[in-house]
């Protein structure tokens, strides 16, 4: 199928690369022509594991090409995805401007029949928004599906080549049967294609993050409740995950969700519910247990310091908002960052993939450092705020050597704290007692 995908950013490119590597001929276009020219290039904008093979082969093959001429790709197209961004506005809703300027030049190149599918995530009418867009400039007939993503960044195309499910919003039988036919590949293994009406398919996707971002605040607040009383956070998540109705998945704690998914959407949908007269409390409740989680790991270090963090030097390892991505935004570690700082704090900073989307936030503020252990020597504390896997088996006792301070503050549990007080450490993680070397 002749496919276009505007947008190409963490979701587009993925989607764009994932449907051309099952035969499709597909064509991703942006507005950022400096990305579209490194893409012709084969240089990815973003980091994301297994990303890059897929753009270099099917590139080569010819399935895939990257343009910044919307209308000629809508044209060319049978089917066309919208992938835009729908950043957060000042309310809090989802900003359209962008779902709707593409939605506006689609109509304008719109001479034959076609599919137009929302995958960004947008709120319960926007399709119909997008319908309404698009017929202001055309009289050719189209259809408007709602194609929701779930894929999770740093395991992107693994989540788009095997999905858990696939939600579908339709608005015919016509629509369903091209959907059926080019997501047929993805769900060879029995996993469901679940069709269902337009707005249902929105919402399923602010109900999935909702949930999840309410998972996380909830299992945070648990670890902050077993800090204050003696039990071990890991502990009761694993009595907890046992029980079939709860599920082990998504109950870890830590340092605050980030990205740029669940904080903007948890967001909209309160701003939905308040629209709509209907109290979603619960997710205000999860949004500011978030924030105040998200300073934790800054809050820990200052009472290690009894408050005087000035002229502070302290090292942070990871700066994404999660593991196998460069994507730093809402990243809890950009917020410990900005309290280190603001407290007259020295901050050297280490991070696998995302040190340079991290500058265009930190700039010349902190030192980087291109390998963990650079950051250490002469540091007062250690901070790890990203779960990357170069972390998890560390070289203790060249840490200890290096630090000035045995003190590692851990917001992804990532040590037996038991093990860490034998060498020696200081050791502060979530929801679980501290260690100390003495103890
Ligand atoms: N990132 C994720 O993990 C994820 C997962 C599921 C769903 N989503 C949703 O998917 C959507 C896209 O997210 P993302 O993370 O890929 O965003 P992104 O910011 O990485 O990419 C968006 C791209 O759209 C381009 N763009 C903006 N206006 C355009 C226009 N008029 N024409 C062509 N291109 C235009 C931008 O230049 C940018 O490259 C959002 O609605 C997001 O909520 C994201």
């Amino acid at each position: 199928m002749k496919v276009a995908v505007v947008g190409t950013g963490y979701v587009g490119l993925v989607v764009g690369a994932c449907l051309a590597e099952t035969g499709n001929d597909v064509i991703c276009v942006d507005v950022d022509a400096a990305k579209i020219a490194r893409l012709q290039e084969n240089r990815l904008p973003i980091y994301e594991p297994g990303l890059e093979p897929l753009v270099v082969r099917n590139q080569r093959e010819g399935r895939l090409q990257f343009t910044t001429a919307v209308g000629q790709a809508v044209e060319r197209s049978a089917i066309v995805f919208i992938a835009v961004g729908t950043p957060p506005d000042e309310d809090g809703s989802a900003d359209l401007k962008h779902v709707l300027a593409v939605a506006s030049t689609i109509g304008q190149h719109l001479h034959a029949p076609k599919i137009v599918i929302t995958k960004s995530t947008v709120p319960v009418g926007t399709a119909e928004k997008v319908r309404v867009e698009i017929a202001a400039h055309t009289t050719t007939p189209f259809h408007v599906c709602s194609n929701p993503e779930f894929l999770k960044e740093g395991a992107a195309v693994e989540d788009f080549m095997k999905p858990d499910r696939v939600v579908v919003g339709v608005d015919s039988a016509e629509a369903a049967r091209a959907l059926e036919e080019l997501y047929a590949p993805f769900v060879r293994t029995g996993n469901p294609l679940i069709f269902m009406d337009i707005p249902s398919a929105e919402m399923t996707k602010y109900a999935a993050n909702a949930m999840l971002a309410t998972r996380i605040s909830f299992m945070n607040q648990i670890a902050g409740l077993c800090e204050a009383v003696g039990a071990d956070v890991s502990l009761v998540r694993k009595g907890i995950g046992t029980d079939r109705r709860i599920g082990s998945a998504f109950l870890f704690p830590g340092p605050g969700y980030g990205g740029s998914c669940f904080p903007k959407d948890v967001q909209a949908l309160i701003r939905t519910g308040r629209e709509r007269a209907v109290p979603l409390d619960i997710l205000e409740a999860v949004e500011a247990a978030n924030a105040r989680q998200k300073r934790l790991l800054f809050e820990k270090l200052r009472r290690h310091f009894d408050g005087r963090l000035t002229g502070a030097e302290i090292a942070v390892w990871g700066l994404a908002f999660k593991a196998e991505t460069d994507d730093v935004r809402e990243s809890p570690a950009l917020v410990i960052v900005e309290a280190l700082l603001s407290a007259g704090a020295k901050v050297r900073v280490h991070d696998p993939a995302a040190v340079e989307t991290a500058r265009r936030h930190l700039g010349g503020r902190v030192t980087y450092a291109t390998h963990a252990y650079d950051a250490l020597a002469g540091a007062d504390a250690l901070a790890i705020v990203t779960e990357w896997l170069e972390y998890r088996t560390p070289d203790f006792p060249r840490i200890k050597q290096l630090l000035r301070r045995p003190l590692i503050v851990d917001g992804r549990n990532l040590y037996d704290p038991e093990r860490l007080a034998s060498l020696g450490f200081t050791y502060d993680s979530i929801g679980r007692r501290l260690a100390c070397a003495s103890s």
